[in-house]
């Protein structure tokens, strides 16, 4: 990771630039999301590169079966609570359905307002060729933009269904499209790993794999995934790094257990 400091070092904040370099150095970038001030406190603290607000957050978070219905508003909420807990870590904010693609206009004024008022450091736009002049605009208005392609959820309509991207040339059209706009980096989602290896080996920018094999440059996961908070959907690609889900529901057995026994609160958490 580019971030961990040795011991008595203090971590440095990672930038756009910085980020973009990390594939010149042979460095893997480790993103994650997150959407409040807690988990932006514990996954910096835990040295990841990025974080992203997501726009997952309408499943996660919202309890919606899908990302489409996530506002501007939303993200931005969202952005300005995990930027309170970022000390170190780039983020990232998404721009959810419809914020950037009914015109330049109002993805520069949208995206602006994620970076003025939410404090990210950086946008992501889904979509490869069809996103190319919004992101220049973007990258224009001096906004940084990290792509999506692949699995892009805000075209599930049209794909009808959260499905493998198999198109190897389209895919490689638009990950060139993406890098020529100016973008920063880009996340591949769900796209086998042979033709995501590809992909990055065509690109000059880091790719951040999601379902994308082990070539890309880079990793991210949906926080409520990888701790196994998030139980509705479970995709062959999310490992279970812990299950916290579980965890709570026993923990908070043991809290109702105890106070309907009288066992909780003891003199100890009690005012004199
Ligand atoms: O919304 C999100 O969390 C994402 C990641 C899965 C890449 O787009």
């Amino acid at each position: 990771m580019v971030n961990i400091p040795s011991p008595g070092q203090k971590p440095r904040a990672m930038t756009v630039p910085e980020f973009a370099a990390a594939k010149g150095r042979g460095q893997r970038l480790v993103m994650v999301t997150a959407y409040d001030y807690t988990q932006a406190r514990l996954v910096d603290e835990a040295g990841v590169d990025g974080v992203l607000v997501g726009d997952s957050l309408g499943m996660v978070v919202q309890g919606m079966p899908d990302v489409l219905g996530v506002t501007l508003e939303d993200v931005l909420y969202h952005t300005r609570c995990v930027a309170r807990g970022l000390k170190q870590a780039l983020l990232v904010a998404d721009m959810p359905f419809l914020t950037y693609q009914v015109s330049i206009e109002q993805a520069v004024l949208n995206a602006g307002r994620l970076i003025k008022e939410g404090g990210a450091h950086a946008v992501k736009v889904e979509g490869g060729v069809r996103s190319r002049e919004v992101i220049a605009a973007l990258v224009r208005a001096d906004i940084p933009v990290m792509g999506h392609i692949g699995l892009t959820p805000q075209s599930l309509r049209r794909l009808g269904g959260f499905r493998v991207q198999r198109a190897k040339e389209q895919l490689l059209q638009d990950a060139q499209a993406v890098a020529e706009a100016g973008a920063f980096a880009l996340v591949i989602e769900c796209v086998p790993g042979e033709i995501a290896s590809a992909i990055t080996a065509s690109v000059p920018i880091p790719t951040i794999g999601i379902g994308a094999g082990a070539a890309c440059d880079g990793q991210i996961l949906v926080l409520h995934d990888l701790l196994g908070l998030y139980t509705d959907l479970r995709p062959r690609f999310v490992k279970r790094y812990a299950e916290l889900g579980q965890q709570i529901v026993n923990a908070l057995r043991t809290y109702a257990e105890e106070v309907r026994q009288g066992l909780f609160p003891t003199a100890e958490h009690e005012f004199r």
